[in-house]
């Protein structure tokens, strides 16, 4: 397994692109089954989810070509599909569950494995099922696969009120009632801008959708979607953890394409936290104001509210900052686990079930460290890069699932980094 070395100090200056979101691409990807003509997505990153998501699609008998280095993903499926999401790939990636709404809403069954737990936690699917349910589908767990039968061999219409605002629920059950008979409603769904994406997406496939981006959104059924080319949503998670680089290692970054509508709530603490913020015509750019980080407290939530998805990234920042910060995870059970390798290049932290304390120190010192979960591997090239000395960061499969050319993008402004094969 490859690892990555820092030798951290340097400020920050340059450039870096943002790509285009991996967790709208995934989603965007099984939307390809609703149709038989076919979707083409452009500005598409180039991952290793991807390529799982490419494998999962093409097994159910959708035809998908990368092309232009991977930034295009054309995509048609003709006929009758399989509709048999096998374990083996199902495993490797969580996303996979999102094929449940379409090939329901295209075939009327589906069989597909449960991913099973994962790093972060139990990741249950009972969101996704129950809307569904409601929605006139039959679903059973036999040998680890949910085994789903619209009665009728048809969706229906339905109101659908989540307990909580599940993005994956949100994206099955919002694929699902595109073709589904009547109009549904989902009340408490996620806001998240892959949400928006999604749906503009389907919009431009001709399905009728309203209220995406609010709690409250409306789909009325229709007989059959066409084909369609759509951009895909600048990355905001890849944005906001390149934003953090600057922010811990000083110098000034341009983050190309970057837009502060997709990380409002980050953008606030980062301000309390002594970071400057300014829209370019490019893009974002990012700067200490002056001195040292200040403490700041941090709790996730569903969008708006501050990600998840950079809760690691965000406390790599306030290790060194001055004071003590309290960090809650919301929304996950397990996702501390950057924790402990950062207290090993001299963080102090302490976390006590979803609460993190954080009292600043003035340097990291550079040591071995492993990564556990795609976004605790960065939050550790962040913490490298501002620590005294050389990290080595071991396992990083789990970077390559998300962040696209991460060496060439930190070395891009200047970042002493490189990557080991194997070790
Ligand atoms: C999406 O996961 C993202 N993944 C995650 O990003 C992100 O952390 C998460 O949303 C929250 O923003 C993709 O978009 C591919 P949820 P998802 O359903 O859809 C519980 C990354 O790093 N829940 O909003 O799985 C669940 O256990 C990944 O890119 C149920 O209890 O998130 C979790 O505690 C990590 N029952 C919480 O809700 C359900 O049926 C949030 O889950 C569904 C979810």
């Amino acid at each position: 397994m490859d690892s990555i070395l820092v030798r951290g100090g340097s400020p920050l200056n340059g450039q870096i692109p943002i790509a285009g979101a991996k967790n709208a691409c995934l989603t965007l990807m099984p939307a390809t089954l609703l149709s038989d003509e076919p979707l083409t997505l452009t500005n598409a990153p180039r991952l290793s989810d991807i390529r799982t998501m490419t494998q999962l699609l093409q097994s159910l008998g959708a035809e998908v070509t990368s092309l232009q280095d991977g930034q295009v993903i054309a995509m048609s499926t003709h006929g009758a599909v399989n509709t048999r999401a096998e374990y083996d790939i199902v495993r490797k990636m969580r996303a996979s569950n999102l094929v449940l709404g379409p090939l329901l809403a295209r075939e009327g069954h589906a069989q597909v494995s449960l991913p099973g737990g994962c790093a972060i936690g139990a990741r249950p699917m009972d969101i996704h099922t129950d809307g569904l349910a409601k929605m006139g589908a039959e679903i059973d767990l036999q040998d680890g696969y949910l085994h789903a039968k619209a009665v009728g061999g048809k969706l229906k219409g339905a109101v659908i009120e989540f307990p909580f605002a599940s993005v994956g629920a949100t994206e099955n059950i919002l694929m699902a009632a595109t073709l589904a008979k009547g109009s549904t409603v989902i009340k408490n769904a996620a806001r998240e801008p892959e949400i928006v994406d999604l749906a503009t997406c389907l919009r431009a496939m001709g399905a009728q959708i309203d209220g995406d981006g609010t709690s409250t959104i409306e789909i009325q059924g229709v007989d059959r979607l066409h084909g369609a080319t759509h951009r895909v949503v600048t990355d905001r998670i890849e944005l906001g953890t390149y934003m953090l680089a600057p922010a811990i290692c000083g110098g000034e970054v341009e983050l190309l394409g970057g837009r502060i509508d997709l990380v409002g709530a980050f953008c606030e603490k980062l301000d309390v936290a002594g970071i400057s913020v300014t829209e370019t015509d490019k893009g974002l750019k990012v700067s200490r104001k002056n001195g040292r980080i200040r403490a700041v407290d941090v709790t996730t939530e569903p969008f708006p509210g501050f990600p998840t998805d950079l809760q690691a990234q965000m406390m790599a920042l306030l290790c060194t900052a001055e004071g003590t910060s309290v960090l809650e995870e919301k929304i996950f059970e397990n996702r501390f686990m950057h924790a402990p390798e950062l207290i090993r290049m001299g963080a102090k932290i302490e976390v006590h079930g979803g609460t993190a304390t954080v009292t600043g120190v003035e340097k990291l010192k550079g040591a071995p460290v492993m990564a556990t979960d795609l976004r605790a591997s960065v939050s550790l090239i962040l913490a490298g890069l501002a620590a005294e000395g050389e990290t080595r960061v071991a396992r990083v499969y789990h970077l390559d699932r998300g962040y696209e050319h991460v060496v060439r993008k930190f070395s891009g402004v200047g970042a002493d980094i490189e990557r080991v094969q194997g070790e």
